[in-house]
C-alpha cells in the first residue's frame, strides 16, 4: 500500500524494497519542495528496519527534469541536492533509480548519486545544462566520467544531447534497461536481486576515472581542438572541460568543489541569464493569447507539399520525420523525382551518421509519394504551398487548390513576405488558410513562423502551433506584414551594412564584427551565398545604382560565380575581393570614417532591436520574447546574448535609443522602445497591445 507522506511524495513497501515516488507536475523539476520530499522520504525508508533496499521513481510524464530553473537567480532555500546525495551515499542499503521519460540535468544527477540505475526502454538520460549556459552542478561532471570515461562524458555534457536507454547502457551510465510498462516491477526485482546477492554498494564517487591526469588532459585538449567551433562564443563548454579535467586530476571531494566554483562562475555570468531567458521564451512562444483551452487543433495525418524546389523538398522532409504521410507534388515530373532522390539521400545520410535507424529511414521513405498533378491534393488533410514567391502565381495556385482540396482541409502557404490575406481572399475558405513559414533548410532550422491571417479560425491557428511542436520545431505566431517577424526584424541590418561600406568600413570588417558577436555568418558572406543576382533583382526602393548591381553587371554574383564581395577558391574559402573594394571606392563618401568594432555593431544591430520593438507594438508578434526566439532559432542570433530584445536590455535601452537617434533620426525610434526605457522596464518582457 502506498502511503502519501505529503502532497508530492509517497512511500510504499514491496516486500523488502521501499519505493519512494515523487509526483510534482509537470516535469518533477527539483524545486525546494521536491528536494525536501526526497530528503525526508529517503531518510524514512533508510531508517525503516523492514526495508533492505530503496527504489526512487517519479509519477507523471517523466523522471526529474532537472533543477527547477525558475528558482535560479533567487535566494537559495535548503535543502541542497547534495544533502540528498549524502543521504544516499551514506546509506548501507542500496538505492536504485527507476527512470522513465527524460532524466535530465540535476534529475540525472540524482540517478548518478544512486547505487544503481534502471531505465525504461523509451527513457532518455542526459546532462543538457550547456543549453542554459551552465554545467551539471550537482556532481554530474565528476560522476559521469567515472562511469562512462572521460571522453564520452565530455561529449555527453558538452553536446548536451540526451541519449537513449540502450546507448546509456552501452556507455555504462545505467545498469539495466527495463520494459516501459514494467519499469517499477523490474526495478523492484533488480533491488531484490541486490538484496539476495548481498551485492556491494556501488558508490560512483568511489570509482576510478578511466584516464588519469596527463592522459585525461591530452584527451580533453584533443577534443577541444577537434570541436573548436563549440568553444567559440559560449563560455560554458570551457568550464565543462575544466570540470571534467578536475574529475580526472583531483580526489572526488576536491573535484566537486571545483565543479561548484565553475558552476557559480557561469550562473553569475551574463550568458546563462540570457540562455535561461530563451528557455522560458521558447515555451512562452507556444502559447496563443486569447485562445481558449477548448479550441482543439484539427487532426492532420496526410500532408501534400506543393513545389519541389529547395523549400518544398525540405518541408516534405520535415513532415516525413514528424511522422506524416507526405505527397510531394510538382507539375514538372523530373523536378519531383529529383526531389525524391534528394530526400532519400538526406535520410541515408542520417542513417550513415547513426542519427536515424535503418528501419526508421525505410518507414519515412515508404510514407513519401510523389506526383505531378494538382489532383493529388484531394485526400490531404493539410496542403503546404511552396511555389515561387510571386503573388499572382500563389493566388492562382490557391484558387486551384481550393477547388481540389477536401472541404475541411487546411491550406497553408510558405510565403516569406507576401500578403497572406490577399492569398486567402481568392479562396472560398479564408478561415482555413494559414501561413507556415519554414526557414531553409526546412528540415533542420528550428523556427516555424505560424502566420495568422485576418480570417484564420482559432482552431487553424491551434493546428499550426501544434504542428510546430510535432515537427520538433519552435512555433512562433506572427501577424501579416512584409517579412513577418524574423525576416522583417533582420532586414535593417542589411540596409545598415550597405550604408556602412560607403562610409569607410569594408564588407569584411562588417562581417568580422558580426561573426565575433556570434552570428554564424556575416551580412556580405550571406549575400554572396544567396547570390547577389537573386537579391539584386528583388530589391525595391533602391535609389540609383548600387555596389551590388555593379558587381552583378560584372558577372560577380557571389559564390556561384566564384566572386562577389569576396573571391572564392575551389574549396569555397573566401578572401576579400580587391575588385569589390574598388567598386565600393567608386561609390564611397569622400572622407572615410574610422569606426571601432563596437560602433559597427551598434550600427548593425540597434536597428534590429528597433524593428523588433515595432513588430511588437504593431501586434505582429505577441510578445518581445517571441522576437528573440524567432531570431535565435531562425537566424542563428547567438543564444548566449538572449536575442535582440534581451540583449538591448543588457546594453541599456537609453544607450540603444541614443545610437538609433544618431543614425536613423529621432522619428525612427519605436515608441514602445522609448516608453519602455522611460518606465525603466525590460524590453524583453513587453507584450503586444491587445
Ligand atoms: N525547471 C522548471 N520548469 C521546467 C523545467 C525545469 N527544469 N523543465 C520544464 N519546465 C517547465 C516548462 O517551463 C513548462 O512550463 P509551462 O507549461 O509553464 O510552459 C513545463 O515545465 C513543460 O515543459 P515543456 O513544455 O518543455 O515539456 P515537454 O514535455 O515538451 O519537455 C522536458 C519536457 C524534455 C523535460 C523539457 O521540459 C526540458 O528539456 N526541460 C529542461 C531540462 C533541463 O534543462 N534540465 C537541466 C536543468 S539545470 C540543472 O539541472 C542544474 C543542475 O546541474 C544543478
Amino acid at each position: 500500500m502506498s502511503v502519501p507522506t505529503n502532497s508530492i511524495s509517497s512511500l510504499e513497501r514491496r516486500g523488502d524494497v521501499g519505493v519512494l515516488t515523487i509526483n510534482s507536475p509537470p516535469v518533477n523539476a527539483l524545486g525546494q519542495a521536491v528536494r525536501a520530499a526526497l530528503r525526508d522520504g529517503l531518510s524514512a525508508l533508510i531508517a525503516d528496519d523492514a526495508v533492505k533496499a530503496v527504489v526512487i521513481r517519479c509519477d507523471g510524464r517523466t523522471f526529474f527534469a532537472g533543477a527547477d530553473i525558475s528558482e535560479f537567480g533567487k535566494p537559495f532555500v535548503e535543502p541542497d541536492l547534495n544533502v540528498v546525495f549524502d543521504i544516499i551515499e551514506a546509506s548501507a542499503k542500496p538505492v536504485v533509480a527507476a527512470i522513465h521519460g527524460t532524466a535530465l540535468g540535476g534529475g540525472f544527477e540524482v540517478a548518478l548519486a544512486c547505487h544503481y540505475r534502471v531505465a525504461a526502454a523509451s527513457a532518455k538520460v542526459g546532462l543538457p545544462e550547456v543549453a542554459l549556459g551552465l554545467l551539471p552542478g550537482a556532481g554530474g561532471t565528476q560522476r559521469a566520467p567515472r562511469l562512462a570515461g572521460v571522453e564520452a562524458a565530455l561529449d555527453l555534457i558538452i553536446s548536451g544531447r540526451p541519449v537513449k536507454a540502450d546507448t546509456a547502457l552501452e556507455m555504462k551510465l545505467i545498469d539495466a534497461v527495463a520494459s516501459d510498462a514494467g519499469l517499477v516491477d523490474e526495478a523492484v526485482q533488480f533491488a531484490e536481486g541486490l538484496i539476495a546477492d548481498s551485492a556491494p554498494l556501488r558508490r560512483v564517487r568511489d570509482m576510478e576515472v578511466d584516464l588519469q591526469s596527463d592522459a585525461a588532459r591530452a584527451v580533453i585538449a584533443a577534443y577541444q581542438e577537434k570541436n573548436a567551433r563549440l568553444f567559440r562564443g559560449p563560455v560554458a563548454p570551457t568550464n565543462i572541460a575544466k570540470a571534467v579535467e578536475a574529475a580526472a586530476t583531483l580526489p572526488f571531494e576536491a573535484g566537486l568543489k571545483r565543479e561548484a566554483e565553475l558552476f557559480e562562475e557561469l550562473m553569475e555570468g551574463r550568458q546563462s541569464g540570457a540562455q535561461r531567458h530563451i528557455f522560458f521564451a521558447e515555451r512562452a512562444a507556444g502559447k496563443v493569447a486569447g485562445l481558449s483551452r477548448d479550441v482543439q487543433p484539427v487532426a492532420i495525418q496526410s500532408v501534400a507539399v506543393l513545389g519541389a524546389g529547395t523549400m518544398g523538398t525540405g518541408i516534405a522532409t520535415a513532415f516525413l520525420s514528424g511522422g506524416y504521410e507526405v505527397t510531394l507534388i510538382d507539375l514538372n515530373p523530373e523536378a519531383v523525382e529529383r526531389a525524391q532522390g534528394r530526400i532519400y539521400k538526406t535520410l541515408d545520410g542520417l542513417v550513415s551518421k547513426g542519427r536515424l535507424s535503418f528501419g526508421a529511414a525505410a518507414a519515412q521513405k515508404s510514407r513519401l509519394v510523389i506526383d505531378s498533378s494538382l489532383d493529388a491534393v484531394a485526400s490531404a488533410d493539410l496542403i503546404v504551398e511552396a511555389v515561387y514567391e510571386n503573388l499572382d502565381l500563389k493566388k492562382d495556385v490557391f484558387r486551384q487548390l481550393d477547388s481540389r482540396a477536401k472541404a475541411d482541409a487546411v491550406l497553408a502557404s510558405n510565403t516569406s513576405f507576401l500578403d497572406l490575406n490577399a492569398i486567402a481572399a481568392v479562396t472560398s475558405r479564408p478561415e482555413r488558410i494559414i501561413g507556415l513559414h519554414f526557414f531553409a533548410p526546412a528540415n533542420i532550422m528550428r523556427l516555424l513562423e505560424v502566420v495568422r491571417g485576418s480570417a484564420t479560425a482559432p482552431e487553424i491557428v491551434a493546428t499550426g502551433m501544434a504542428l510546430g511542436k510535432k515537427l520538433g520545431k519552435v512555433a512562433v505566431l506572427s501577424g501579416v506584414c512584409d517579412g513577418f517577424i524574423a525576416n522583417r526584424a533582420m532586414a535593417p541590418r542589411v540596409t545598415a551594412a550597405e550604408k556602412l561600406i560607403l562610409e569607410g568600413p569594408m564588407p569584411w570588417d562588417v562581417d568580422r564584427v558580426m561573426t565575433a558577436y556570434g552570428f554564424p555568418m556575416g551580412v556580405f558572406s550571406m549575400l554572396d551565398l544567396v547570390g547577389l543576382d537573386v537579391i539584386g533583382w528583388d530589391r525595391e526602393n533602391s535609389a540609383g545604382r548600387t555596389v551590388q548591381e555593379v558587381l552583378c553587371e560584372r558577372g560577380h554574383w557571389g559564390q556561384k560565380t566564384g566572386q562577389g564581395y569576396y573571391v572564392y577558391d575551389e574549396n569555397r574559402r573566401a578572401t576579400p575581393s580587391d575588385e569589390a573594394a574598388e567598386v565600393i571606392a567608386g561609390f564611397a563618401d569622400k572622407t572615410p570614417v574610422a569606426m571601432d568594432d563596437e560602433a559597427l555593431l551598434e550600427r548593425l544591430l540597434y536597428p534590429v532591436v528597433n524593428e523588433g520593438a515595432k513588430i511588437v507594438e504593431e501586434g505582429i508578434a505577441q510578445r518581445a520574447s517571441d522576437v528573440d526566439v524567432a531570431l535565435v532559432t531562425g537566424y542563428g542570433w547567438p543564444v548566449w546574448t538572449g536575442g535582440p530584445m534581451f540583449w538591448a536590455d543588457t546594453v541599456g535601452l537609453d544607450k540603444v535609443i541614443a545610437g538609433l537617434e544618431r543614425t536613423l533620426g529621432p522619428d525612427a525610434v519605436s515608441p514602445l522602445l522609448r516608453r519602455t526605457a522611460q518606465q525603466g522596464q525590460a524590453l524583453a518582457e513587453q507584450t503586444a497591445p491587445h
